[in-house]
């Protein structure tokens, strides 16, 4: 049963990503999840080629076994460019009650060169790529796959699917509106692109001819048995690793998922400028009512820096982004290996007991 496409292309046991996210997937828990027999993978999206190489060796010192890097397309932000100072006077009042200064007016917005970050995962023969937010030419996946390095592009419509195989992807990470974190969509609005995974996955399944990965409120054995019933090949969580030992997500974050419910979860442009989807607080409470305004991506991402900055530092919940699926209710606070180990435990039972009356 464990054997797929997608195990048999990787060349690993289980059919398992642990979601990259950027910023929490340290070298430790991606390398515990490539050693437990899954594909660990390392959000290096705001990384410069620098820190994605000194991951990647790290990971490599703690394993041998297959692992990704995962990018940012990146993308120039087209709304919202006249309310850049609005938006900035209006959230001084949170840096007031977070005690910090605003910030200059001549705010930079730092773009990472996608050309060196694919540069350093081809110098350094990393056997897997994934990458959100957009499409990668034909011309540069080739380059990929011809230096042996396996494609892995995310959608979140049938539409984004196809258009990702026609670039030549190896594979492609189906994200159900369930997900965690920011929303892939780049083609079409938003709002019309928030399908469920239960309809997503198998109406991708059925558009294109390479392998489909789940993503999207996946948390135990019964969310993969269910994945794999709908035709994926694996799955990706990140809610479920976000909260393990050895995430590197903020303490106050990893308590906040734990405690949290189902409908406290929300898609909000509040922090970054594009939708995701996360724990509801003071914040994005506050700011939504704004959201005609609110600068596009990555612009309003630049605005909030200090505000999510100082918020961590103070260990303050209400002014982080506390990025989660909507199945957060189901996290639990363990080793990754174990959450892991249970994974497949769960889902063996879950399918060799699926005929029985429930
Ligand atoms: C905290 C957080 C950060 C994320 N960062 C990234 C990222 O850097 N790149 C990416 O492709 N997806 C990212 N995602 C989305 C995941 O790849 C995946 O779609 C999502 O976690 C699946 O839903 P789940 O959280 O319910 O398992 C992130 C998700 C979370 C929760």
């Amino acid at each position: 049963m464990w054997i797929t496409k997608f195990t048999e292309q990787l060349g690993i046991k289980y059919p398992i990503i642990q979601a990259p996210m950027a910023g929490s997937t340290k070298p430790e828990l991606v390398s515990a999840i490539s050693n437990a027999g899954g594909l660990g993978s390392f959000g290096a999206g705001s990384s410069d080629a620098k820190m994605i190489r000194s991951a990647i060796r790290k990971i490599r010192e703690q394993t041998n076994n297959p692992f990704a890097v995962n990018l940012f397309i990146p993308e120039k932000a087209v709304n919202g460019l006249d309310h850049v100072n609005q938006i900035n006077s209006l959230m001084n009042l949170y840096r007031q009650e977070l005690r910090i200064l605003p910030p200059s007016d001549d705010t930079q917005i730092p773009v990472q060169s996608i050309d060196e970050q694919i540069e350093v995962i081809i110098e350094e023969k990393v056997p897997v790529i994934s990458f959100t937010f957009g499409y990668l030419d034909p011309t540069r996946v080739h380059e990929l796959k011809r230096n042996g390095v396996i494609v892995i592009g995310t959608a979140t419509t049938v539409q984004e699917a196809v258009y990702l195989e026609q670039c030549g992807v190896n594979m492609i990470v189906g994200q159900g509106s369930e997900a965690g974190g920011h929303r892939a969509t780049f083609l079409g609005e938003f709002n019309s692109s928030l399908i469920g995974t239960l309809a997503l996955i198998p109406q991708i399944v059925d558009s294109v001819n390479i392998p489909v990965i789940s993503a999207g409120g996946i948390m135990d054995g019964r969310g993969i048995a269910a994945a794999l019933a709908l035709g994926a090949s694996g799955v990706q969580m990140g809610t479920a690793f976000l909260t393990s030992k050895e995430s590197g997500a903020h303490e106050k974050h990893k308590e906040a998922i734990l405690n949290s419910t189902e409908e406290q979860s929300v898609v909000t442009r509040t922090f970054s400028g594009k939708p995701a989807r996360g724990i509801r607080n003071k914040f994005i409470t506050e700011m939504e009512r704004y959201n005609d305004i609110i600068p596009g991506y990555p612009i309003q991402g630049e605005l909030t820096k200090d505000i999510r900055k100082a918020a961590s530092e103070q260990n303050d919940i209400e002014f982080m982004s506390l990025w989660a699926g909507q199945a957060s209710r189901l996290s639990r606070c363990l080793p990754a290996k174990e959450i892991f180990d249970s994974l497949i435990t769960q889902t063996e039972s879950i399918i060799k007991n699926l005929n029985k009356y429930s």
